[in-house]
């Protein structure tokens, strides 16, 4: 699975560890201290079985990557996504929340949530272009120097149908 930036092809897997330094790296540079994840913090995503981070990879460059929560129950929760400045606008943002969100409607999940600072237009108008809503206001949700939104996107129909094929999606790590 990959796509093509300026002629770079960019791949798509599962984090290892060796990841987690340019991840941290890439979240510090988009991200201010109050919002981003440290080194502890990566690790302890790495290490819950609950999570999957999916990384964008072109050469030795990390051009992004997402965290996803598989669960509670049929939720999933996408806890960030990061995506290089040089390899902003070319689908690679789109194309991780694909893969996240086939991941999650492969184990049945019904909804996807995410938050994202109000002051992120970028993001809100990214996320709303994928089928994503806001469903809630959150005040000071970032160390209540930020507030957020909640949105959501429903994975799965009123029939209980998925609303997108059901094969697996098959990333090496
Ligand atoms: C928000 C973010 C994840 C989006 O990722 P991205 O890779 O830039 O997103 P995409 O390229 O898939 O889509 C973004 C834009 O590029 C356009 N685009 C999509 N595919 C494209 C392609 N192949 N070629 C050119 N443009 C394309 C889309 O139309 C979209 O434009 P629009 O949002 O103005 O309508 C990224 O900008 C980012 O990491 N921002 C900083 C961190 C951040 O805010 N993360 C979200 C935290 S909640």
């Amino acid at each position: 699975m990959s796509l093509f930036v300026d002629s770079q092809r960019v791949r798509f897997h599962k984090a290892i560890w060796a990841d987690i330094p340019a991840m941290q790296e890439l979240d510090a540079r988009l991200f201010p201290p109050h919002s981003s994840y440290d080194m502890e913090t990566f690790r302890n995503l790495m290490l819950d079985a609950t999570v999957t981070m999916i990384v964008a990879q072109a050469g030795r460059e990390m051009a992004g990557f997402m965290i996803l929560r598989l669960g509670p129950g049929r939720e999933a929760s996408a806890l960030t996504i990061d995506v290089a400045p040089s390899f902003q606008g070319h689908g690679v943002g789109s194309r991780l929340m694909a893969l996240a969100e086939r991941m999650a409607r492969y184990q049945e999940i019904a909804v996807m949530y995410l938050q994202v600072s109000t002051n992120n237009s970028g993001a809100i108008r990214f996320y709303e272009r994928l089928g994503y809503c806001r469903i809630r206001f959150m005040k000071g949700y970032y160390g209540g120097e930020e507030d957020g939104w909640e949105m959501e996107k429903k994975l799965i129909g009123h029939s209980g149908a998925t609303t997108a094929g059901k094969d697996q999606p098959s990333l090496a790590p």
